[in-house]
């Protein structure tokens, strides 16, 4: 990196990981901070005098996603506090961007609350990977890149397709994503038309494509509880695609009763990022792929004040 500015990076404590090899692999600081819990749960990060420096804070904002949201906002007022001159939140997955628009009368917006919040702290830019919609960008008052995994899962996969794949969205907002991969992988696509019920069910009815005697590889950008992924391989199996599947998505967040649901025999295997740290990936066939490589280039041209060009990408389609 160059310039007289110093760049540094400063990891939350869900990003620990994954900041500290984006920093091995910039070269530069990485500042962990001291976050101190209190007794009645509160969080207080403390970071040491960075006067001046160009401050890209790598946050993740996964389960226990308002805890994290909170040490994020925290860690970016400290690092103004701590005299940095430029605070970028790099933020590899972003909670509550699926709370997008209201379901009904009386929901909250909480993207746009989350978003007011993680700016206000003083962040002066934001990076986001794959973050569930587009929307988010429009929700911000400062810049945001939306970073794209895709190439990145997509280069992952290509050794391990073993002919006859077709790229499955499970629903409709998964679409432009799965036109991606498909582009990438140079593989049809289909669709399954989901509908959630809760956030914990959803129902799938109906496939649109050609899967029959195909392997196919379902791509989202993110598994929670798995019900998306559950619902989508029984519409598969009744369409009679082949029972040799793959799930690809960029944030493997795995909860509830996700380990469950995805326990399934016609799995091959799951690929996701370490955009989040999850812990529930025992006993799934779970291949993790690293987007430090990507977060790196990112930060690397940001302080450069250089584009990011190729590394953004198709956010779902907000539906
Ligand atoms: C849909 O809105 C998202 O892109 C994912 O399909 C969904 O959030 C996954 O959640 P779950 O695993 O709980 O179905």
């Amino acid at each position: 990196m160059s310039g007289n500015v110093t760049s540094r990076i400063v990891a939350s404590t869900a990003s620990t990981r994954l900041a500290g090899k984006v920093a091995s692999q910039l070269g530069v600081p990485c500042t962990t901070g001291a976050t101190e819990r209190f007794p009645d749960g509160e969080l207080r990060p403390s970071l040491p005098d960075m006067q001046g420096d160009d401050v890209f804070v790598i946050g993740s904002t996964g389960p226990p996603v308002s805890d994290n949201l909170v040490e994020l906002m925290l860690l970016i007022d400290a690092s103004r506090r701590a005299g940095a001159a430029r605070i970028t939140a790099v933020v590899p997955y972003f909670g509550y961007a699926r709370q997008d628009r209201r379901e009904r009368v009386g929901d909250a917006v909480g993207a746009r609350v989350m978003a007011h919040a993680v700016a206000g702290a003083g962040a002066d830019h934001m990076v986001v990977v794959d973050a569930h919609t587009a929307a988010l960008e429009a929700m911000f008052g400062i810049p945001v890149e939306m970073l794209s995994a895709v190439p990145t899962l997509a280069e992952a996969l290509q050794g391990a397709l073993s002919g006859g794949e077709v790229v499955v969205a499970p629903d409709l907002g998964a679409l432009k994503l799965a036109e991606h991969y498909g582009t990438l992988l140079d593989l049809p696509v289909a669709v399954v038309r989901k509908t959630r019920i809760s956030g914990t069910t959803v129902r799938a009815e109906e496939l649109i494509g050609q899967v029959k005697g195909r392997r196919p590889v379902i791509v989202d950008d993110m598994i929670s509880t798995g019900a998306t992924i559950e619902a989508a391989i029984r519409v598969l199996e009744a369409q009679g695609a082949v029972p040799d599947i793959v799930v690809v998505a960029t944030h493997g967040l795995l909860v509830g009763p996700a380990r469950r649901r995805l326990k399934d025999p016609a799995l091959r295997f799951l690929l996701v990022t370490d955009s989040t740290a999850t812990a529930e990936h025992e006993g799934l066939p779970v291949s993790v792929r690293s987007i430090a490589r990507l977060l790196a280039e990112a930060v690397s041209r940001l302080h450069d004040r250089r584009a990011l060009d190729e590394l953004t990408g198709t956010a779902r389609t907000s539906i």
